[in-house]
């Protein structure tokens, strides 16, 4: 006997196979928000790795690409960012104004192959997890134009993404889709440099930051 796919997987499938890079999200998140399915990337706490980078805001403006539920803009909010969170799912963002009523966040739907235009060079933290891996490859070098389009002169662009050089590719089920070295250093791009790149989690993870 098989064991079914998990809901995320079918619901991307789907969606993939109709072309659609980001309609399976949506979808997730009200399966979820019904009982139906898990939304396997939730755990109701901030990314470990940002909580251990946070520095102080000191009131600069930060961008959280992917928000989801709200943990991570939480994490930037509380040390002092003035946070703007935005994600493709517009339930996700209703649920992380509902799970922060209070927030100083500012979260918005939109997606970040079309983000609005008032963004660019706007931010002085840019935060990318584990969310253009999310997408199949063909989309990654506009999401990656987008990201760096985002970072103000001066400021911090910070890109973790699960490393392809840690797993067997000839057996790896996607999504999501892995990047290797050369493709983070990708986002170097219209002004935007390099400052540092490693691996985290026993090399599982990319960890790299970039500036403008
Ligand atoms: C794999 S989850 C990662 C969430 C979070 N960054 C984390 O590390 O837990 C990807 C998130 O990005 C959102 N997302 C996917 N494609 C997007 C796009 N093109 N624009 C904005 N958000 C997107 C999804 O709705 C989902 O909440």
């Amino acid at each position: 006997m098989t064991t079914p796919d998990p809901a995320d997987r079918v619901l991307a499938r789907a969606s993939l196979a109709e072309g659609n890079p980001t309609g399976w999200f949506e979808q997730l998140y009200t399966a979820a928000e019904r009982g139906e399915a898990e939304v396997p990337w939730t755990r109701g706490a901030p990314t470990a790795d940002l909580a251990a980078w946070v520095t102080p805001g000191n009131g600069r403006r930060a961008l959280v690409v992917g928000s989801a539920l709200g943990d991570d803009s939480e994490l930037l909010a509380s040390a002092g960012w003035t946070v703007t969170g935005f994600d493709v799912a517009p339930t996700a963002v209703a649920a992380a104004r509902a799970r922060f009523p209070e927030s100083t966040v500012d979260y918005v739907v939109a997606d970040l192959l079309n983000p609005p235009g008032e963004w660019h060079q706007a931010f002085d933290l840019v935060v990318e997890i584990m969310n253009i891996q999310a997408m199949p490859r063909d989309f990654r070098p506009a999401a990656l134009t987008s990201l760096a389009g985002f970072l103000a002169p001066g400021g911090t662009l910070i890109v973790s993404e699960v490393a392809e050089e840690h797993f067997d590719m000839a057996t790896w089920q996607s999504p999501p889709w892995p990047f290797c070295r050369a493709e983070v250093e990708s986002v170097a791009q219209d002004g935007v440099e390099p400052v540092s790149l490693e691996r985290i989690r026993d090399g599982a993870r990319h960890w790299a930051t970039f500036t403008r």
